[in-house]
Parts: structure tokens; C-alpha cells; sequence
């Protein structure tokens, strides 16, 4: 049982780094296994427990995969030799069933357990499957696993409902060697998505339209590993920014893509926040207090749902009353540990009104989904007095080294791990890279 307890009050100030996007690298890595010649060297991949499951659970297909003594990610997918993922690691992440694409292109056969619900409302892969079908696989739903055979993927033409990402994604991933053109009418367009088509591309992959909403893949017959360095998370950089925001503090944010950031930052320059563009680089200074503001979000390139809770956060002790609309998923759970730290919030469907109140306080609290962390951390860096945050295992998945960059602008946050009682439960399952 670990928990972090922030003391708040305290400005962040200094330089920290930012990691390699961690929703790129998630898709990447399986992607590299794609690759029947040569290997993939991946730079620039986040350490957080989300990247531990998808790598194990490579290795678990038969792919060789592991980390140099320099943090480089190694992957060599020849040997991929097994066509049903482990249930055990797939439950933990919804981005696992990337490994359907990898292994329908490769291998012809795939049985990937469904992912569950989760915590951020129903997750359901129906248009991931609609895609396969769509490229002539034969897919049945069997024993909560999803069960299916190409002989070999067939281009087509599919209009991807809500502009899915991990569709997009998986899609581009089965499509790369497939027979024949797939084209991906109303594909999603995140940075992400970019990220990874130029990595096919280098592997020998014919992807054109990436970014826009057509995309198009010829697919090819073979694909080689590459050297390859995966795009800054915007996620983390976002989330910083709002952590310099709400403790007044003045932070710079190094290895950032401010194109990537363009609505996030011109809603926090709304807010008070001032914000220097430098060559790769960020300069963030918070204003006396921040201001209300009003957020939908949306597909990119508009505001993205995962810096929506690291957003309210800020809201919270702005000065007014902030409406804040959420269209991608049922992700206000969370409000209700702020409204334990004293927020005023009220939601109702998919809006959340937020009225700013001058201080919050320090109380324990629970982390319900890994952007929820985030925005929980925040609260607490401006919090009088000491926040206990529980479920820091979910923070983990998805932000490298979080209180070391905290702790190293200044924050007052430790983490504690209990093994009170230990010996009554079962020891957790271990990540072995
Ligand atoms: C990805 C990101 C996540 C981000 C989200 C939206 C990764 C690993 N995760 O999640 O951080 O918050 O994009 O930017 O990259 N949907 C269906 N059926 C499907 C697929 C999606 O109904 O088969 C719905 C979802 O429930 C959601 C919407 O479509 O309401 C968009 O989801 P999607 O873009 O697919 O999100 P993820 O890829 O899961």
C-alpha cells in the first residue's frame, strides 16, 4: 500500500524534463513487433507501469523486449509466435488490445481478453472489432475473449466512429500488412497517431494522411526494426503547467511541443497563466490568482479530456465560476475527493460547474483513474495543510518519476509505503522489465 503525502503551500519553481509520451510509446512498442527483420531501438520511453504491462505482455507472445543500462527499449518481434494474450496483464490496460492488430497482421489469429470497464465509464472495443471484421477477419466473442482469423487482413475502406484513437491506432497497426489500400474516414488526429505513422513509415510502412482525418495505408509485405525516439507527452507537460499554475509558481518545462499544446495553452492563457514559447521548451509563470474559464473537451486539436481533472484542479481556487464540459468519456468521478479538500463543485451529466473558492485543505484522499491523480496532486500542492493520497499505484501507470519532478521543484511530497499487515495478503503481481 503506497501513498504520497503532499504538504502544500509551497510555489514550484526550477526546470524539470519532460518524459516520452506515454500513449505514443504504448502504441509504438507494439507496433515495433510488427517488424520481422532487424530490431527496434526506441528512445525517449516512460518508465510508468502502463509501459511494464504492454512489454510483458509482448514477451509473452514470444516477442524479445527489454531495456539497456542507457533506458533504450529494445524490441525484436521474429520470434512473436503465440496468438492469445494473458488475461492477467490485458485487464490492467485498456491499450493492450493493440496486440489484436499486431496479431491478426502477423500472425493471422488473435484471442485478446475484452478489456473491462473501468473506472472512466464503460471502455468498450466495438469499433476496433467493426475495423478487423470490416478487413474480413472472422471475429466471435468467446469467454470474455475476443477470438479472430484473416488469413490475411484485407484493405478497405472504414469510417471510424468518434474519431477513436486506439481504433485509429490499431487499425494502422493491422493495416500496415494488410493486402492491398485500407483507408480510415474520420480517423482520430492526435499527436500520437502521427507519431506513430512515421515509425511505420520508417519501418517500411506506407501510411500517408496522418493528422488529417483520412488516412491512408498500402500495406506491404515485410517490415525492419529502427532507431526510433518517441514524441514528448503533452499529457505531463499539461499537467505541470497547471501545477505551476495553481502554487503561483514559475517553472520552466524542457523537451515540450508547444504545437502540440496550441488549445491547452490559449485556455491557460485565458486563466492568468503566462506562457513563453522557447525552441522545445516552456516557460510557465501563474498570476496572482488564476480566472475562471469555460472548457469543452474534444478530439484533438482541441482541449484534451486527459488534462481536464489536472484543469479543474486549478479552477478550483480560481477567481469566478468555470463550466466544464467532458464529451469523451464519464470522468467526474473524481470531483467528489476535490469537493473532500473544500472545492465547490457541482456536476450534473457531462458538465461540472465550478465555483473557485479561495482555499482548499489538506485531507486524505482517493485516486479513482490516473488523470484523477493528477488533478488531486495539484490540489494538494496548493492545499493548506497535508493531503494523504491513496491508490498512487494508478499514478504510476502513466507519469514517470512524478514526486522525484515535483520534489525537484520544490514540493513538499513524500511517498510511504505500509507493509502493515502484509502477511495476510497475497504479494501483487511483479513487473519484470
Ligand atoms: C486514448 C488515450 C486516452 C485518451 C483518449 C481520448 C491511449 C492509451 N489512451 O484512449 O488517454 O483520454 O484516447 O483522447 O492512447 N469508444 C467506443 N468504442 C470503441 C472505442 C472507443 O465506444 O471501440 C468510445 C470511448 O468509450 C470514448 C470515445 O469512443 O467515449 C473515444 O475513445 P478513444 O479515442 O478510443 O479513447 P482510447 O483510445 O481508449
Amino acid at each position: 500500500m503506497a501513498r504520497l503525502i503532499i504538504n502544500g503551500g509551497r510555489p514550484l519553481e526550477g526546470t524539470i524534463h519532460i518524459s516520452g509520451a506515454k500513449n505514443s510509446a504504448l502504441a509504438i512498442i507494439v507496433a515495433a513487433a510488427l517488424a520481422t527483420e532487424g530490431e527496434s531501438v526506441l528512445e525517449n520511453i516512460p518508465r510508468g507501469t502502463d509501459i511494464g504491462t504492454i512489454c510483458l505482455i509482448l514477451r509473452n507472445l514470444g516477442v524479445e523486449i527489454w531495456f539497456d543500462d542507457k533506458g533504450l527499449l529494445h524490441v525484436k518481434g521474429q520470434t512473436l509466435n503465440k496468438f492469445q494474450a494473458p488475461y492477467d496483464l490485458v485487464r490492467k490496460m485498456r491499450a493492450s488490445f493493440y496486440c489484436a492488430g499486431l496479431l491478426l497482421a502477423r500472425l493471422g489469429r488473435a484471442e485478446v481478453p475484452l478489456p473491462g470497464g473501468c473506472a472512466i465509464g464503460s471502455r468498450p472495443v466495438d469499433y476496433h472489432i467493426r475495423g478487423f471484421t470490416q478487413m474480413g477477419a472472422e471475429v466471435s466473442i468467446e469467454h470474455g475473449f475476443m477470438k479472430a482469423v484473416a488469413k490475411r487482413l484485407q484493405g478497405t475502406q472504414i469510417y471510424i466512429n468518434r474519431a477513436s484513437v486506439g481504433t485509429t491506432i490499431n487499425l494502422m497497426i493491422a493495416a500496415s500488412l494488410a493486402e492491398g489500400t485500407t483507408t480510415l474516414e474520420n480517423a482520430a488526429k492526435e499527436p500520437e497517431v502521427v507519431d506513430l505513422a512515421i515509425f511505420l513509415n520508417g519501418m517500411g510502412a506506407k501510411i500517408r494522411g496522418a493528422g488529417t482525418d483520412v488516412i491512408r495505408i498500402e500495406g506491404v509485405d515485410q517490415l525492419r526494426g529502427i532507431e526510433y525516439a518517441i514524441i514528448p507527452d503533452r499529457i505531463e507537460a499539461g499537467t505541470f503547467m497547471c501545477a505551476t499554475a495553481i502554487t503561483g509558481g514559475d517553472v520552466v518545462l524542457k523537451n515540450v511541443v508547444a504545437e502540440h499544446l496550441r488549445v491547452p495553452i490559449v485556455k491557460m492563457e485565458e486563466a492568468g497563466i503566462i506562457v513563453e514559447k522557447g525552441i522545445n521548451e516552456l516557460r510557465v509563470r501563474a498570476p496572482e490568482r488564476l480566472k475562471a474559464i469555460d472548457v469543452e473537451t474534444t478530439p484533438y486539436p482541441g482541449f484534451p479530456t486527459d488534462l481536464q481533472q489536472p484543469l479543474v484542479a486549478c479552477m478550483c481556487v480560481a477567481e469566478g465560476t468555470s463550466v466544464v464540459r467532458e464529451t469523451i468519456f464519464d470522468r467526474f468521478r473524481y470531483v467528489d475527493e476535490l469537493r473532500r479538500m473544500g472545492a465547490d463543485i457541482k456536476t450534473e451529466r457531462e458538465t461540472a460547474i465550478i465555483r473557485g473558492v479561495s482555499q482548499l485543505t489538506g485531507a486524505p484522499v482517493e485516486i479513482t483513474d490516473l488523470r484523477a491523480g493528477a488533478a488531486l496532486a495539484i490540489a494538494a500542492l496548493a492545499a493548506q495543510g497535508e493531503t494523504e493520497l491513496y491508490g498512487v499505484d494508478i499514478l504510476d501507470r502513466g507519469y514517470e518519476h512524478f514526486e522525484t519532478k515535483l520534489r525537484a521543484l520544490g514540493a513538499d511530497v513524500r511517498r510511504e509505503v505500509t507493509a502493515e499487515g502484509s502477511d495476510l495478503f497475497e504479494q501483487g503481481y511483479p513487473i519484470e522489465v
